[in-house]
């Protein structure tokens, strides 16, 4: 953990903060989702940590599954063509659907899996995101549900990486441009 603190410029969400919206957004989705059973559905690898979180934040039955999806130049700027690399292993079909996100930032990600998860005909389909980049954004794409706002930083930590380092880092922290610019 220490060799990854020098490089970070400074904290932007600590555990507690992360923590206390985690709680907050597993009592509103614990509330709407009340007897519908929903399927909660983890976008690996960087919402894994957010979404167990989550999950465990909710008092109500709920059912889990994992999607993967790269991207390709979604920080270089070309195509930004999204693939499916791991499918869930459930159907959707009639299902009340809770897609979880750590980030939303170019829209890219969430815009892609969504055309492709709504054409599977759930009864319901949303998107919880903990963390909305609204300033990246390259198509238009608004979350159901959002944990928090951030201003256009690289952020790690809480599972999101930088080159798959940094995921365990407990709080969401800035990391140095010198290291992704070198
Ligand atoms: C990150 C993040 C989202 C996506 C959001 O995943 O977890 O899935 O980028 O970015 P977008 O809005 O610009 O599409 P990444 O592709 O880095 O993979 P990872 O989850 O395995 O870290």
């Amino acid at each position: 953990m220490k060799g990854m603190r020098s490089d970070i410029v400074r904290i932007l969400l600590t555990r507690r903060e992360i923590a206390s919206k985690v709680a907050e957004l597993g009592k509103k989705l614990s509330r709407e989702y009340a007897g519908l059973e929903p399927l909660m559905v983890c976008v690996l690898k960087g919402s894994a940590i957010f979404f167990s979180d989550l999950c465990r934040q909710m008092d109500i039955p709920v059912q889990m599954d994992f999607i993967a999806a790269a991207s390709y130049g979604r920080h270089s700027g070309s195509s930004g063509e999204v693939r499916l690399i791991k499918d869930l292993d459930v159907s959707i079909e009639g299902r009340h659907v809770l897609v979880v996100e750590d980030i939303l930032d170019t829209g890219l990600t969430l815009h892609y899996l969504t055309e492709m998860l709504r054409s599977r005909k759930p009864a319901s389909l949303k998107v919880c995101v903990l963390l909305d980049k609204p300033g990246r954004r390259r198509v238009a794409f608004e979350p159901d549900y959002f944990g928090f706002v951030i201003p256009n930083e690289f952020v790690v930590g809480y599972g999101l990486d930088y080159a798959e380092m940094y995921r365990n880092l407990p709080d969401i922290c800035i990391l140095k441009e010198e290291i992704y610019k070198k």
